[in-house]
């Protein structure tokens, strides 16, 4: 048997991995040496022929070149993957669909509830979520020390900041700036000190509704909040108006909405009354038209607060609100 020359087989194998212009090159050159009838593969087989002594150095000289080229190769492979200018990198295969995301249900909803509220002759307005006192309260006809502000318990920050418990203060900061008639909505972000459960998040949505005038009544809030319950829901909807108590609002109401699931005949959802309750509303109180500046000799109007993962909830039937927050994409991939 021919002396086997490890030095030159390496200097040659070196030399045809550096040579190697792209992916199939460098694969020849592991056939050449590794494959399966490879130089190095078929010296390690013939071994068995050699004396002892010889077994022993060949064979760890030889698998020492082995490893070693095996590394070589490895690490000359990403450069290729990227740059090559061979086939590895055909432009013309189509290139996988991306995933893009979607609209998270409270977007959608949210959405919706804009669109129909700008057809009826609306303004979307948006205002901050970290709050002071006055607009959260004073503003709002709740001064310090009326039990009231328990209701709407919330985090205080520093400075005598808090986060808005309510959609509410942005009636104040929008009256500051804007003279009657208007009327708005704002849907946003509010915040309350709560332990959470199926229907109660520290966090959730409201869309506020403001609409002031001369003339503006009750009967003006009925058929608006009708209109946009039947077209939210897509069917007829029947509301009721039940004497409530909103520091900000002389009369308040609570809003009932006939039973979307049994049209009002009665069924589990409705607890067999037939109506759910909805929202809290009434007719602006003169104290509050005075805290945005506006006269309320000369001005009246209604106001109105919905939880929009309330009525999210209603739409798609989801009995859970924690669902809209806690990121399960079982939930999410649904919309
Ligand atoms: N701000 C109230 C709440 O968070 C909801 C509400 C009730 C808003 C009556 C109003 C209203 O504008 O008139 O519970």
């Amino acid at each position: 048997m021919a002396k086997i020359d490890l030095k030159t087989l390496k200097i040659e194998a070196e030399k045809d991995i550096e040579k190697a212009n792209n992916l199939n090159d460098l694969d020849t050159v592991f056939k050449k040496y590794l494959g399966k009838k490879g130089e190095i593969t078929l010296i390690l087989r013939s071994l068995k022929d050699l004396s002892e002594k010889e077994r022993k150095k060949t064979g760890k000289q030889a698998n020492e070149l082995k490893k070693f080229l095996e590394e070589k190769i490895k690490q000359r492979k990403p450069g290729f993957v990227k740059f090559s200018t061979d086939k590895e990198f055909d432009v013309s295969v189509p290139v996988q669909k991306l995933k893009v995301g979607h609209l998270h249900p409270l977007t959608l909803v949210r959405r919706e509830i804009e669109g129909i509220f700008e057809a009826m002759g609306f303004s979307v307005i948006s205002g901050p979520e970290i709050e002071n006192e006055w607009y959260n309260f004073d503003a709002l006809n709740i001064p310090a020390n009326h039990p009231a502000r328990d209701i709407w318990d919330t985090f205080y920050l520093k400075n005598k900041l808090l986060l808005r418990t309510h959609t509410s203060p942005v009636q104040i900061r929008f009256m500051e700036k804007n003279n009657p008639p208007f009327r708005i909505v704002v849907p946003g972000r509010i915040f309350r000190h709560e332990a959470t459960d199926a229907s109660h998040e520290i966090n959730f949505y409201q869309v506020e509704g403001l609409m002031v005038g001369k003339d503006i009544s009750a009967a003006n809030f009925k058929a608006i909040i009708q209109e946009f319950l039947s077209r939210f829901f897509n069917k007829k909807i029947k509301i009721r108006l039940r004497p409530s108590f909103f520091p900000f609002v002389e009369p308040g109401f609570e809003v009932d909405a006939s039973c979307t699931v049994c049209q009002g005949k009665g069924c589990s959802v409705c607890s067999k009354t037939g109506w759910l309750e909805l929202m809290g509303a009434g007719m602006v109180h003169p104290n509050v038209l005075k805290a945005g500046g506006i006269n309320p000799n000369n001005w009246q109007g209604f106001a109105f607060g919905v939880g929009m993962d309330r009525l999210a909830m209603m739409k798609y039937k989801i009995d859970d609100i924690r669902l809209f927050y806690n990121g399960d994409l079982r939930f999410l991939n649904q919309f």
